[in-house]
């Protein structure tokens, strides 16, 4: 039996006889009633203290005014009426102070709110994002703004209007998606239809850089996927020569990676562009000695490039006369990997929170 029990029960048990003890009775459930109430935490602790005391039926109030005030002689009545009208009102008092202190609010333990906040776990950029934002920010330093295009794209586009015509070989080596139903409709196999997008909608002079997801019939493994990131460049003007095409890829490479680092330009060959190119990079890792990510030849291939095709102005009404350029197309994951060292494109796409951690 709880002391308060105990009270009531004596309460009840209380004879006329014992007026000496209608204050000290009232003082002892004065104080029983403070101490409950500096313990009311939610909502529901409020509620079963209100019911306890005040409840209409079995409320220790109710029990009292039932079985003992009612019983009492007459000469007894006031101070037991006076003394349970006090308690009432003290207990309806504590009842609104736990309100508007918001005891009745709390749910859990008091909440400390000198105590450090909880950190909670901020994401970043993943690594191909960041690689993007900082080819992006190299080349918009230089006047060059950032384009997007869609992934789904016509034959036109993607080789035709690129001097790509239809039994060309350089079709095949591009491994296309067809979507079934659509009429010959394709996922882009690069960046440069963009190219030709841009030049469709605007007027010389044009410096674009066009980030992006490209698609391949690639069986994934370690240097393929069947998407992979790339981000396309185009500068078309009046007077832009092979100097500018050079310096503009040197000025990148250093940018991208260090200020040691040379350019070496390798014949290649797009249909696109005019002569065409493979840019490589002296290692920056071994300084060109020689190491295991350069494959020990001291050179690592960056990226293709060329002088734009003057075929190609003709599909987009451009005077090849009049105006020159130059286009290149990265592989971003590559540009990652070759950065940071990575050996296995896989882990770009897998997610890992262990590998993404490594690059906030
Ligand atoms: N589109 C080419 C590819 O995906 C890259 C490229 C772009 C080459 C622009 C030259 C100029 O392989």
């Amino acid at each position: 039996m709880t002391a308060l029990e105990k009270t009531a029960l004596r309460f009840e048990q209380l004879g006329v006889s014992a007026p000496q003890d209608i204050a000290a009775s009232f003082a002892e459930l004065h104080s029983l009633a403070a101490a409950e109430s500096a313990q009311i935490h939610g909502a529901d602790s409020l509620e079963s203290f209100r019911v306890k005391w005040l409840g209409r039926r079995d409320g220790i109030c109710s029990r009292i005014s039932e079985n003992w005030l009612k019983a009492a002689p007459p000469e007894y009545k006031k101070s037991i009426g006076g003394g349970l009208n006090e308690l009432r009102a003290s207990l309806e008092a504590a009842i609104e102070s736990a309100k508007s202190s918001g005891a009745d609010l709390a749910t859990g333990p008091a909440i400390d709110l000198s105590l450090p906040g909880v950190e909670r776990p901020v994401g970043t950029h993943h690594l191909i994002r960041q690689t993007y934002e900082e080819v992006e920010r190299i080349f918009m330093s230089i006047g060059f703004s950032v384009v997007e295009g869609p992934e789904i794209e016509t034959p036109y586009y993607n080789f035709e209007a690129l001097n790509i015509p239809e039994f060309h070989p350089a079709r095949d080596n591009m491994d296309t998606f067809y979507i079934e139903g659509s009429g010959g409709h394709l996922l882009r196999t690069h960046t440069s239809p963009m190219q030709i997008r841009t030049m469709e909608k605007q007027a010389p002079p044009v410096r674009i850089v066009v980030p992006g997801k490209v698609y391949r019939r690639d069986n994934p493994d370690a240097t393929h996927g069947y998407m992979f990131h790339q981000i396309e460049g185009l500068a078309v003007d009046n007077d832009i020569t092979f100097c500018d095409f050079r310096g503009t890829v040197e000025h990148f490479v250093r940018e991208f990676l260090g200020a040691k680092v040379k350019t070496r330009l390798r014949p290649s060959y797009f249909p696109f562009t005019e002569p065409s190119a493979e840019v490589d990079a002296s290692c920056h890792v071994c300084g060109g000695e020689g190491c295991r990510t350069c494959k020990f030849s001291g050179w690592i291939e960056m990226f293709g490039a060329g002088m734009v095709n003057p075929a190609v102005y003709g599909f987009v009404n451009y005077d090849p006369k009049r105006l020159s350029g130059f286009a290149f197309g990265m592989g971003v994951d590559r540009l990652a990997m070759m950065r940071y060292g990575i050996t296995d494109l896989q882990v770009l796409f897998q997610n890992d929170v262990r590998f993404l951690r490594q690059f906030p």
